[in-house]
């Protein structure tokens, strides 16, 4: 029997009433900046295998051969002598911005913002850069660790393999990004408290195809988005090549995750399938959630709701930020190729609305693009071409 309508489970999925409702947003925060180490119980059974067939999935095989061949090298691969001027290119970001809001007819009159000068605004530019790469490296650490887990608990010899070369890519992504902000930028921050729930989420859970949702499809479906965008606008040519490298290897982990969930979501029932669906609605959200960049305006010194105040527009233009929007459209249509989109009378459809990010559905789904994707693959080939 389906389950058409659990809207009042929303607030209990989600930790609130209403998904823009900022105060209890802004309530969450991080409230151990200083600890060291972080504990989560993963409460999961490490599962062996004696069924060793390589190749029964015939996807995921090409996955991992395509996953050797294309391992790359954060030191030798990536040209670590460029030197990277952060203050000079947050100029340039922070002048393009400014533009983008006088083009958008914002006001700065009567907000915290009507005294500051190009210093202020270069600062801010940097910071948001300082705090957007340190949550990267956060989440690719969130990755190794929910990678290492798949390799236990995944029941496919196939895609233990796969999931092998991934613990390798994901060590790699947390060293270059470690690597980056210690010696081209100017400060850490420590996890933003909506991300570390979410990866808290995905490790506690005791389900495997749990940890292929929350991490390959929903927080890898983003950041190959985000990554993307930030390739497209840094006018740093080691970021540039460091973030292509990073989005050759992310195509592939999305598209084990969509494999992998193919085949095991066509056996599950409508409730099963509502509690993906509960656990891809709470996802969406929290990533979300982090998009305020609270700590960064903690640090600019600025009351935070003041500076959100200045960017709140009505809801029919918040949900065509492109920018916001751009950032799930990896996620939604592989959603939607899951069936996750659809199940329960469109659950998670009604959801995705909320958010104003459906009309992705029919883009590409990320089963194939890292084909495209594959930067280490074209970069060899070129330079055995002009050898
Ligand atoms: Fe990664
Ligand atoms: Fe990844």
């Amino acid at each position: 029997m389906a389950i058409t309508d659990r809207s009042d489970r929303d607030a209990e999925i989600i930790g609130r009433e209403g998904v823009d409702d900022l105060e209890a947003i802004l309530s969450v925060s991080n409230t151990d900046v200083d600890e060291a180490i972080h504990t989560v119980a993963d409460n999961a059974d490490a599962i062996f295998t004696w069924d060793y067939e390589k190749g029964a999935r015939p996807a995921l095989n090409k996955l991992y051969e395509k996953a050797k061949h294309s391992q790359w090298n954060g030191q030798t691969d990536l040209d670590w002598s460029i030197d990277v001027d952060q203050e000079k290119f947050a100029a340039m970001i922070s002048e393009m911005r400014r533009a983008g809001m006088a083009e958008m007819g914002i006001d700065l009159k009567g907000t915290p913002f009507e005294t500051w000068n190009d210093k202020e605004w270069t600062q801010l530019s940097m910071e948001t850069q300082n705090w957007s790469l340190s949550q990267f490296m956060h989440g690719e650490q969130g990755a190794l660790l929910c990678t290492a887990k798949i390799v236990e608990t995944v029941p496919w010899i196939d895609a233990k393999y796969y999931a092998a070369t991934q613990v390798m890519d994901e060590a790699r992504h947390v060293e270059v990004f470690a690597q980056y902000l210690d010696t081209k930028l100017s400060g850490h921050y420590p996890i933003n408290a909506h991300l570390k729930m979410l990866l808290d989420d995905i490790i506690n859970d005791s389900r495997w195809d749990m940890t292929y949702l929350g991490m390959q499809v929903m927080v890898e479906g983003l950041a190959l988005a985000a990554f993307g965008m930030a390739m497209q606008t840094t006018p740093d040519p080691l970021l540039k090549q460091l973030l292509r490298y990073v989005m050759s290897d992310e195509a592939r982990h999305v598209a084990f995750g969509v494999l992998s969930l193919k085949e095991f979501y066509a056996g599950l029932s409508e409730p099963e399938l509502l509690e993906r669906q509960e656990f891809a609605f709470e996802a969406a959200v929290r990533m979300r959630d982090r998009f305020l960049q609270q700590e960064v305006w903690d640090r600019m010194g600025v009351d935070v709701k003041k500076a959100i105040k200045l960017f709140d527009q009505p809801d029919e233009v918040k949900n065509q930020d492109p920018f916001q929007q751009l950032l799930f459209s990896k996620i939604v249509p592989n959603c939607k190729k899951l069936g996750l989109l659809d199940a329960n009378d469109g659950w998670l459809r009604k959801r995705f609305d909320s958010l104003g990010v459906t009309q992705f559905e029919d883009w590409v789904d990320t089963g194939e693009e890292y084909e495209l994707l594959d930067a280490v693959t074209q970069d060899r080939e070129a330079a055995a071409e002009t050898a």
